[in-house]
C-alpha cells in the first residue's frame, strides 16, 4: 500500500539479543533503527515516528513498561504499535505489558519468522485503522453539509412561503396607496374649485377660510405628499426585502453564460469602493481562470455581499484580500479580510435569513443567505474560515461547467 519502506524501531539494551533480527528485517525490506535505553527510544520516535515498536521489557533506566507509558501519553506517538519482547510470559507480567498500552509481545529468546508474523498483522492493523479514520472524518464533514444543506433547505421554504404571503398585500396596498392619492387630490381641486366660486359672496367666502384655517387644509396638503412618498418608500423596502427572500428561495431563469469571474470582481469592486475605501486596502491575488458558465450578475451581487460584509468587519483600517485559482473542474474566489471575526455560534448561523450582528439600519442580515442561494444555483459552495480578532475568509467555490456540479 505505502510506497516508502516502513520503519521498525527496536529496543534493547544488550545487542548481541537483536543482531539477527536486525539483519532479518532489513532483508524483509524494513528500515531498522535501534535504542538502546527508554529515553533514546522516546527521543527518536518523537522525531522519526516509527510505524511500529519493538520494545524490551526489562533495559536500565526507564524500562519498557514505563517507556511504553509514555509514548502513549503523547498525541503524536500514541498511535505506534509497541510489541514487547519479554521473558516473563506469567499472566501479571503480560497483563501489564498490554495495560502499558503494548499491543502484543513476543517471547525471548525471539523466533524471528514468529516476530516478522506479528509485524505484519499490527501494521496491516493500523494501517486498516488509519483508513478508518480518514474514511471517518470524510464522513464527518458530508454529515455536516447535509445537515446545513437541510435546514438551509428547510429555511428556503419557509422564505418562500413567507414572500409568496407578503407579496399579495403589498400589491393591493400598493394599488391603494395610487387611488388614494388620486382621491385625496381630487378632493383638494374640490376645496379649491369651492373657494374660486365663493368668491362673489364675501360671508360665504370669509366662513370657507376661516373653516380651512381650522381644518389646517394647508398643512394637510404639504404633508400628504410627503405621507405618501414615505410609505411608497416602506413599501419598496418590504418588496426588495420580499425579492431577496425569493432570491434565496427560487431558482431563476436567466440565462448561463461564459464569464470572465475576474471582470465581475473588478467592476464590483469599482461599485462598492466608497464603501471600502478608508476601511481597507484591497490586495488581488489573481490566479488563472478559465471562462465559467454562470450567471455573472449574480454572482456578482455574491462578491459584493462578500466584498461589503469584509469591509463592515473590519474597525478601522485593514485589508481585504482577494484571491482566485483553479482547481481541476473547479475554480475559486477568495475574499478575506483582517477584521473583527466570528465566534463557532455566529458562523453557525451566518446564512440564515435576517440573521444579522449589525444594528437595526446597517444590517438586513439577507446579504449571506441570498448569496448562498445563488451560489448552491450554481451547483457551488460557500465555505467559511474565522478566527475571533484575526479575520475571516469567505471562499466560493463553483464548477466551470455546470455538468460538474455535485
Ligand atoms: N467578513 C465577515 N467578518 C465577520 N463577520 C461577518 C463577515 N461576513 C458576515 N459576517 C457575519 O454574518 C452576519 C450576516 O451577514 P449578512 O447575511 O451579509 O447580513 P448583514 O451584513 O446584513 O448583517 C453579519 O451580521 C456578521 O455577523
Ligand atoms: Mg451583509
Amino acid at each position: 500500500m505505502k510506497p516508502e519502506r516502513q520503519t521498525i524501531l527496536i529496543v534493547d539494551d544488550v545487542p548481541a539479543n537483536i543482531g539477527v533480527l536486525v539483519d532479518f528485517l532489513e532483508e524483509k525490506q524494513f528500515r531498522v533503527l535501534v535504542a538502546r535505553d527508554g529515553e533514546e527510544a522516546l527521543a527518536r520516535c518523537q522525531l522519526v515516528k516509527p510505524d511500529l515498536v519493538l520494545l524490551d521489557v526489562m533495559m536500565p533506566g526507564i524500562d519498557g513498561l514505563e517507556t511504553c507509558r509514555r509514548l502513549k501519553q503523547h498525541s503524536e506517538t500514541v498511535h505506534i504499535p509497541v510489541i514487547f519482547m519479554t521473558a516473563m510470559t506469567d499472566s501479571d507480567n503480560v497483563v501489564a505489558a498490554f495495560e502499558a498500552g503494548g499491543v502484543d509481545y513476543v517471547t525471548k529468546p525471539i523466533r524471528i519468522t514468529e516476530v516478522l508474523a506479528r509485524i505484519h498483522t499490527h501494521l496491516a492493523l493500523r494501517e486498516m485503522h488509519r483508513q478508518l479514520s480518514a474514511q471517518n472524518t470524510l464522513l464527518q464533514e458530508a454529515n455536516d453539509r447535509l445537515l446545513q444543506a437541510e435546514k438551509m433547505a428547510s429555511i428556503g421554504q419557509l422564505a418562500a412561503g413567507v414572500a409568496h404571503e407578503i407579496n399579495n398585500p403589498i400589491g393591493f396596498v400598493n394599488c391603494n396607496l395610487g387611488n388614494l392619492q388620486t382621491y385625496v387630490t381630487t378632493l383638494f381641486g374640490v376645496i379649491d374649485d369651492f373657494q374660486q366660486a365663493a368668491a362673489a359672496a364675501r360671508p360665504v367666502a370669509a366662513r370657507m377660510a376661516e373653516l380651512k384655517e381650522a381644518a389646517e387644509v394647508d398643512f394637510i396638503r404639504h404633508d400628504f405628499a410627503s405621507l405618501m412618498d414615505e410609505s411608497r418608500d416602506g413599501l419598496q423596502r418590504v418588496k426588495d426585502i420580499v425579492q431577496a427572500l425569493k432570491d434565496f428561495a427560487h431558482a431563476d431563469n436567466a440565462n448561463t453564460a461564459s464569464a470572465d469571474l475576474h471582470r465581475g470582481l473588478d467592476s464590483t469592486l469599482n461599485i462598492v469602493s466608497s464603501e471600502i475605501r478608508n476601511k481597507a486596502d484591497v490586495v488581488k491575488e489573481y490566479g488563472d481562470l478559465p471562462p465559467v458558465e454562470c450567471i455573472a450578475s449574480q454572482l456578482n451581487q455574491v462578491f459584493m455581499n462578500l466584498l461589503v460584509n469584509a469591509a463592515h468587519a473590519i474597525a478601522v483600517k485593514g485589508v481585504i484580500t482577494i484571491r482566485t485559482g483553479r482547481a481541476g473542474q473547479w475554480v475559486w474566489i477568495e475574499i478575506g479580510d483582517t477584521g473583527a471575526g466570528m465566534n463557532a455560534d455566529t458562523i453557525q448561523r451566518i446564512f440564515e435569513p435576517f440573521f444579522t450582528t449589525k444594528p437595526i439600519g446597517i444590517g438586513t442580515g439577507l446579504g449571506l443567505s441570498v448569496s448562498y442561494g445563488i451560489v448552491k444555483r450554481h451547483g457551488g459552495r460557500i465555505d467559511v474560515h474565522s478566527e475571533l480578532g484575526t479575520g475571516s475568509q469567505f471562499t466560493v467555490h463553483l464548477p466551470i461547467h455546470r455538468e460538474a456540479s455535485p
